[in-house]
């Protein structure tokens, strides 16, 4: 089998695209392991992401994000979503996309503002910002995502449309 075929599959994507239900939905249909970065994180201080910004800071958090992201997408066959802000780190933007094939799933800003009500709460980088500040954050990241190996754009789509999508491009593109 062609070694780029056995590559871990990393979703990429501001918060709340739907990283962690379209990866799981691919995992499931490649029979994959599907990891959720945010969750392994939490797993490993006993804490939620929002607790971990809270009492211990995001200085840690992201250092955290970036020995558990650079250890696992360098492992054969798993589907990975990271967490919005972990390609900020030039560290791991390289490894994954050297590693990994890279999936950005994009959304307009105008559809993921109507989400804003439902993940505000768990997400501590949203809080405290103005819809003004949160839309200059959004097109910021969208630079940085600009670096991934396929982009799917999500708008009007459902996660099970996507994941088809996505699974048909692989056969083609890894
Ligand atoms: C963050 C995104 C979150 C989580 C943390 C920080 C960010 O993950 O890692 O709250 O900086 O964009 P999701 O993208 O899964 O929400």
């Amino acid at each position: 089998m062609n070694n780029d075929r056995e590559k871990s599959i990393v979703f990429i994507g501001f918060m709340g695209v739907g990283k962690t239900t379209i990866g799981k939905l691919v995992a499931e249909k490649l029979n994959r392991e599907f990891i959720d970065i945010d969750e392994e994180i939490e797993k490993e201080y006993g804490m939620k992401v929002s607790e971990i910004f809270n009492k211990i800071g995001e200085r840690s958090f992201r250092e955290k994000e970036k020995s558990v992201i650079t250890s696992l997408c360098e492992q054969k066959n798993k589907v990975l979503s990271l967490g919005g802000g972990a390609f900020l780190q030039r560290e791991i933007r390289k490894v994954c996309l050297s590693a990994s094939f890279v999936i950005f799933l994009d959304l307009s800003f105008d559809n993921w503002k109507e989400r804003i009500s439902q993940i505000i709460e768990s997400r501590p980088i949203l809080q405290g910002k103005s819809i003004d500040e949160i839309k200059e954050l959004f097109y910021k990241r969208q630079e940085i995502y600009s670096n991934h190996h396929l982009k799917v754009i999500t708008d009007n789509q459902d996660p099970e449309e996507i994941a088809k999508l996505i699974i048909n491009k692989l056969t083609i593109l890894m």
